[in-house]
C-alpha cells in the first residue's frame, strides 16, 4: 500500500483501544469459494447492501469442537451455516459473535479431527456499504448529469472481515474463487481473470473468476462498476470513469504498467504469477490511500493516476513510481507475505525501494536513485527526529495499530538500499531472486530473509563482504534499533590515526549498530564507486592506523549507509576548501548532498560551529546539479530555528559578523529579525546563479532536472524568483 501522509493522523485516531485478538491455530483455510452481490442503486450517502455466501475448505491442525473466524459488521444467517466432512455433516450446536474480537465462533456437536478436511459453508450473509474506503465500499461519480455508483474493496490490513467471514490474518493464505453478481449494465473484476458468466434470470449475471494461488485475505480485491476499460495491452487494462478516456489520460500509465511489470520480472527472475494485471481507478475523494497492491488488481486514487506525456515531470515521477511500488508488492507481499503485521516492513520497505529502483530502470534520465538520497534517506532522518523513531520490527499491541508510515517506507527502504550497496548489485539481486523462489506462496519473518540471503552469499563465495559476521548478525541491529547512528571521524594529524566512533545523537549509547563503513582518503586516490564495506564498525569505536595526514577524508560513499557522519574541524575545513574550488566535482554528487545535509543537522545540535554549514553551502554558487540543491532545501527544514526567531547566541554572533550584513539596509518593520534578513540575503546569493540559469518561466527546451529544480527552488524560496 502507498498511503497519503495525512493518514498518519486519522490512523492514530481510528485505532481503537481494544486488545489484539489472534485466531486460534487449530484450523487452516485452504480455499474459499466466495460470492458477493452488491446493490448499486444510487441512494446518496445512505448505506447500500450487499449479500454473499462463502464456502471454505478447511484443514484441521488440532482437534477442535469449534471454528473461529473473523467477521465484523456482517449479519450471518445462522441456519445457513453448515460443516461437512468425509463422514458427512457435522451438526452445528450454535454460533456466536464476539464483537470486540471481530470473531464469529461456530460450535459443533462433535469435534473436527486433526489432519482431516472439512467444508464450512456460510450460505447467507449481508453487509452494508458506505463511502468509508474500507471493506467493501461505495464511491460515486457523475456522468452526463447522473449520479453513478461503483463498488470496490479495500482490505489491508484487517478489513476483509467487513466484507465476508474469513480467516483475516496474513499467514492464513488460501486460494480464492470469486464470483460477483451484477446487473447487465455493469461489469466486474477481481484478482484473477474472468472465467465464465452465468445468466441468473431477471437482470442478474454472475461472473466467476479463475482460482487464485494461495494468497492473504488483505490482497483480495474486487469491484463492480460501469467503468470503461482501456484496450488490453499485454496483460494490462485500466478501468476508470468515462471522463478519463475522453481526455486520453490513461495511455501513459498503461504503457508504464507494461514496462514496469516486465522490468520487475526480468530483475527478480521470477515471472508474475497471475494471468492478468488490472488497475482500477477509484474516483477522487473516495480512497484514502494513493494506491493498493491487491494481487492482479491494483486500486489507485484516480487523480494520482491520470496524466499525459506532457504532464509536469513531478506528476509523471509520482505516477510511475507508485505503479512500480504496487507492482513490486506482487512479489514482496503477495507472493511472499509477512507472517504477521509486526513484520510488514518485509513487504513495504522492499516495495518502497523498488518504487525508485525500477522507476530508475524504466526512466533512467530521471536519476531517481540519486533523488532517493535526498527525498528518502535524508527525509527519513528528519522524520525519525520529528515524527518519532522506531525500529523496523514493530510490536503491534492493539487492534487498529500499525507501524508508522515513515518507518515502513522511508527508513525501511533506506536500509534496503544500504543492503544493495554492501552486498553489491549482483549479489543483492541474486539473493532476492533466490529468496523469492524459495519462499514463494509462503509467509516469512525477518530471519527467513536473512538466512536466505546468507545462503546466497555462501554459494557465491562472498562471505568476506560481511567481515566475519552473518547477514542476520548485521541486520539484527538495523531491524531492532530505533533512530540511526551518527559516525564521528576524528583524524590525528600527527600520527595519521583515524578514529571512527558511533553514537545515536538522540538515544545515547545503548544501541551499538553493526555499521558498514567505507571511505575515500583523497591522497590515496579519489574513487567513490565501490560501495561495499571497507570495514564494519561493530563496537563504539575503532581506529584506522597510519593513514595519510594530508588531503581530506569522506566516509559513507554515495551516502549508501543509513547514518550521518561528523568530522574533526580540520577535515571539515579541508572539505570546504575543495568544495569552494573549481575541483568540487571530484566529490561525488551524493556526497556533496550528504555534506550539506549532515553539516546543517550537526550544527542544529551544536556539534559543529554554525559557520561550517553556512560556509560549506556557499559552494552552491557553482553547483548545477539538482541533488545538492535539494539537499540544501531539506537542510533548511532541519535548521528551522532561523525561521522562528529562536537563533542561539552563537548564531546571532555569526550573522552579525557575516559580510552580507553590510548589504542590508536597516530592516523595515515587517516582523523579521535581522538574522533572518541576513539569512535571506545569503540564500539569494548562493542561488543567484542557478536562478539566472533556470529563469522563472519553464522553457520547452528544459530538461527534466531543470524543471524539477525550478519547482523545488520556487517551492522553498518563492520570493527570490523575481
Ligand atoms: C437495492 O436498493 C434499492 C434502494 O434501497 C432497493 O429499492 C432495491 O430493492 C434493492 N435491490 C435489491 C435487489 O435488493
Ligand atoms: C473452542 O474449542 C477449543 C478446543 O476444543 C476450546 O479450548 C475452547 O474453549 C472452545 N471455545 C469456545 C468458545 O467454545
Ligand atoms: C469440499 O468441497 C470441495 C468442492 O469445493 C469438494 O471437492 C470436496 O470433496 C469437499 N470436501 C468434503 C470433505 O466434503
Ligand atoms: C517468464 O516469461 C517469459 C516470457 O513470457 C518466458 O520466456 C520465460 O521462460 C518465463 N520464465 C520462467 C522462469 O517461467
Ligand atoms: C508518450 O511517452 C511514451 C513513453 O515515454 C512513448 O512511448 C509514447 O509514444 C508517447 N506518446 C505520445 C503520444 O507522445
Ligand atoms: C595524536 O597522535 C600523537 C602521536 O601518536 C599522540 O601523541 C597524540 O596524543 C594524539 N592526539 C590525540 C588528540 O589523540
Ligand atoms: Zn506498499
Amino acid at each position: 500500500m502507498k498511503s497519503l501522509p495525512i493518514l498518519i493522523l486519522s490512523a492514530t485516531i481510528i485505532s481503537v483501544q481494544c486488545h489484539i485478538y489472534r485466531l486460534p491455530a487449530n484450523v487452516r483455510p485452504l480455499r474459499y469459494l466466495l460470492t458477493i452481490e452488491p446493490n448499486l442503486t444510487y441512494v446518496g450517502w445512505k448505506p447500500s447492501q450487499f449479500w454473499g455466501d462463502v464456502h471454505i475448505e478447511l484443514e484441521i491442525l488440532e482437534d477442535t469442537q469449534n471454528v473461529t473466524l473473523h467477521a465484523t459488521d456482517i449479519d450471518i444467517e445462522e441456519s445457513s451455516v453448515s460443516v461437512i466432512g468425509s463422514g458427512g455433516e457435522v451438526g452445528v450446536k450454535k454460533t456466536n459473535k464476539v464483537k470486540d474480537d471481530h470473531a464469529f465462533i461456530i460450535q459443533l456437536e462433535e469435534p473436527l479431527l486433526k489432519n482431516k478436511f472439512y467444508n464450512l459453508t456460510i450460505g447467507k450473509f449481508r453487509g452494508q456499504m458506505i463511502s468509508n474506503s474500507r471493506g467493501l465500499y461505495k464511491a460515486h461519480y457523475d456522468y452526463k448529469d447522473q449520479d453513478r455508483v461503483v463498488v470496490v474493496s479495500h482490505f489491508e490490513p484487517t478489513f476483509a472481515r467487513y466484507a465476508f467471514p474469513c480467516f483475516d490474518e496474513p499467514h492464513l493464505k488460501a486460494k480464492f474463487v470469486i464470483s460477483l453478481i451484477r446487473g447487465r449494465q455493469y461489469n466486474s473484476i477481481a484478482n484473477e481473470a474472468l472465467e465464465f458468466t452465468e445468466f441468473l434470470g431477471g437482470d442478474r449475471y454472475k461472473d466467476t473468476f479463475k482460482e487464485t494461488p494461495p494468497m492473504p485475505t488483505y490482497a483480495v480485491a474486487f469491484a463492480v462498476s460501469d467503468f470503461q476499460s482501456t484496450r488490453k495491452l499485454e496483460r494490462h487494462r485500466i478501468l476508470a470513469q468515462h471522463d478519463a478516456f475522453e481526455k486520453d489520460e490513461l495511455e501513459y500509465p498503461l504503457l508504464m504498467s507494461v514496462k514496469i511489470l516486465q522490468t520487475l520480472e526480468k530483475y527478480i527472475g521470477v515471472n508474475f504469477t497471475l494471468s492478468k494485471m488490472d488497475t482500477f481507478a477509484v474516483p477522487p475523494g473516495y480512497f484514502r490511500h494513493f494506491a493498493m497492491e491487491n494481487w492482479g488488481l491494483i486500486t489507485f486514487q484516480e487523480d494520482q493516476l491520470r496524466c499525459t506525456n506532457s504532464s509536469h515531470p513531478l506528476s509523471l515521477t509520482t505516477i510511475t513510481s507508485y505503479i512500480a511500488h504496487e507492482f513490486a508488492h506482487q512479489w514482496f507481499g503477495n507472493l511472499v507475505t509477512h507472517a504477521s503485521w509486526d513484520y510488514i516492513w518485509l513487504s513495504e520497505s522492499f516495495a518502497a525501494f523498488f518504487q525508485y529502483y525500477i522507476t530508475g530502470m524504466v526512466q533512467p534520465q530521471w536519476r531517481i536513485m540519486d533523488q532517493f538520497v535526498v527525498n528518502v534517506v535524508q527525509q527519513s532522518f528528519y522524520d525519525e527526529q520529528s515524527q518519532g523513531a522506531h525500529p523496523l520490527n514493530f510490536r503491534i499491541s492493539r487492534y487498529g495499530q500499525f507501524p508508522p508510515f515513515h518507518i515502513m517506507y522511508q527508513k525501511g527502504s533506506s536500509i534496503v538500499r544500504m543492503m544493495s550497496h554492501f552486498l553489491t548489485k549482483d549479489v543483492f539481486r541474486e539473493a532476492l531472486h533466490n529468496y523469492i523462489l524459495e519462499k514463494q506462496f509462503t509467509n516469512v519473518v525477518p530471519d527467513d530473509l536473512y538466512k536466505s540471503v546468507q545462503k546466497t552469499v555462501v554459494k557465491e563465495g562472498v562471505e568476506h563482504l560481511f567481515g566475519g559476521m552473518t547477514f542476520g548478525d548485521i541486520m539484527g541491529t538495523w531491524d531492532t534499533f530505533k533512530g540511526y547512528p551518527t559516525v564521528t571521524v576524528t583524524r590525528n594529524y600527527s600520527s595519521g590515526n583515524i578514529n571512527i566512533a558511533q553514537k545515536s545523537m538522540t538515544f545515547g549509547d545503548e544501541q551499538v549498530w553493526k555499521i558498514p563503513i567505507n571511505y575515500v582518503i583523497s591522497s590515496k586516490g579519489v574513487d567513490f564507486s565501490k560501495t561495499t564495506a571497507d570495514l564494519w564498525l561493530v563496537d563504539e569505536s575503532t581506529v584506522l592506523e597510519n593513514m595519510p595526514t594530508d588531503g581530506w577524508v569522506i566516509v559513507n560513499k554515495q551516502h549508501f549507509g543509513y547514518y550521518r557522519v561528523n568530522y574533526d574541524l580540520e577535515n571539515w575545513e579541508r572539505l570546504i576548501q575543495v568544495l569552494k574550488s573549481d575541483k568540487f566535482e571530484t566529490i561525488h554528487v551524493l556526497n556533496r548532498a550528504q555534506l550539506i545535509n549532515d553539516a546543517f543537522y550537526l550544527t542544529s545540535l551544536e556539534k559543529i560551529p554554525i559557520d561550517i554549514p553556512f560556509r560549506l553551502a556557499e559552494y552552491l554558487v557553482r553547483e548545477k546539479d539538482y541533488i545538492p540543491f535539494a539537499a540544501f532545501c531539506n537542510s533548511l527544514s532541519n535548521y528551522a530555528s532561523i525561521y522562528y526567531g529562536t537563533t542561539k547566541e552563537a548564531e546571532r554572533e555569526y550573522f552579525l559578523h557575516h559580510p552580507l550584513n553590510n548589504h542590508i539596509a536597516e530592516p523595515e518593520d515587517d516582523g523579521y529579525t535581522r538574522d533572518y534578513l541576513i539569512f535571506r540575503e545569503y540564500i539569494k546569493a548562493i542561488t543567484a546563479n542557478i536562478r539566472a540559469d533556470l529563469g522563472k518561466e519553464e522553457k520547452p527546451t528544459d530538461t527534466y532536472e531543470q524543471k524539477i529544480l525550478r519547482s523545488d527552488i520556487e517551492r522553498h524560496f518563492p520570493y527570490y524568483f523575481e
